[in-house]
């Protein structure tokens, strides 16, 4: 077990401790869970695709973990709301909640996208997080020790790309250092917040249209240029880092406090140029050389 923090004096990443996930049934989310149960923590496993849900939770509870799943979509407040109950009713606490569940969308111009995809894409990824945060941010607070990871992604902190999906990554950043600031200007240092900005990491990701809800329409038809974009940033999530890596890193992050969570380097120079742009006048240049 980590030192004890002398800002948080029990560690949140420790046995008998409770975590709640979202899109928990696959990549980074599974991995979140495993790893928190392999510390010995009961784990509050929310997902929307109930029969990958359910696998995951037999799988959990087969290695002996105090595992809940709990059918959610994380754009429904109510959902979450009733997924917070749950968990409360079912352990008595929450100490680390990872909003994480997210999805693609389409990666044309962003005046031809659908109001359909916007409202999925935001939904999930943005208006997730928000649920999360209102649902669960109040329940921390009661704890002894606590803290929340938002994923957004590297494409949440250097410049605009991928559709609504970047727009909703950078959203979901600045409402994390948000968090932070409301955090710090109420004293709060028993629960630490963190945001998780992963580069590329093999998962399901590619196929997350299989949860595209139908009322979104049909699906855009993509043209040359965004088959291209969507191809390549599956090609580079192919040759990323397994879940339980990321995972890993996340729980070091808990643990160190560490307010932005990069699970690679290879993209820190266009962080870094990101910022130069701005204060140059930009404009900004492609994530990809
Ligand atoms: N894989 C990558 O390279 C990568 C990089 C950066 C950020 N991310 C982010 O990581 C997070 C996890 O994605 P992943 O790569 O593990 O993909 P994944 O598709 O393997 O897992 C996502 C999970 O979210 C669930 N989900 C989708 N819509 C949901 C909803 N409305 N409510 C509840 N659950 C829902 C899915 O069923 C799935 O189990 C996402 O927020 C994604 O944007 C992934």
């Amino acid at each position: 077990m980590a030192a004890a923090s002398p800002s948080r004096p029990r560690d949140v990443v420790a046995p008998g401790r409770v975590a709640v996930v979202t899109g928990a049934a696959s990549g980074i989310g599974l991995g979140l869970c495993e790893r928190f149960a392999s510390e010995g923590m009961h784990v509050v496993a929310a997902d929307v695709e109930e029969p990958a849900l359910s696998k995951a939770a037999a799988a959990l509870a087969d290695s002996g973990t105090s595992v809940l799943p709990v059918v959610t979509d994380v754009a429904d407040r109510g959902a979450v709301e009733a997924l917070r109950d749950a968990a409360v009713s079912a352990f008595g606490a929450v100490h680390v909640v990872c909003n994480n569940a997210g999805v693609g969308g389409p990666h044309g111009p962003l005046w031809e996208c659908p109001p359909g995809e916007w409202d999925w894409v935001l939904g999930v990824n943005l208006g997730g997080v928000i649920n999360g945060v209102r649902a669960f941010m109040p329940l921390l607070l009661e704890q002894d020790a606590a803290h929340m990871v938002n994923t957004a992604s590297i494409f949440g902190v250097f410049a605009g790309a991928l559709g609504p999906y970047g727009v909703s990554k950078h959203a979901v950043v600045a409402l994390t250092e948000t968090l932070h600031f409301n955090l710090q200007s109420l004293g709060v240092a028993h629960v630490g917040v963190s945001v998780l900005c992963p580069g590329a990491v093999r998962t399901n990701f590619g196929t997350s249209a299989r949860n595209r809800p139908s009322w979104a329409g049909p699906p855009v038809v993509s043209g040359p240029a965004e088959q291209e974009s969507a191809e390549r940033f599956n090609r580079l999530a192919v040759q990323g880092a397994s879940p339980a890596e990321v995972a890993a890193i996340v729980v070091d992050g808990i643990r160190a406090r560490r307010f932005y969570i990069l699970t690679s380097q290879n993209r820190d120079f266009a962080v870094t140029r990101r910022g130069e742009e701005i204060v140059a006048g930009g404009p900004p240049a492609p994530p990809f050389p």
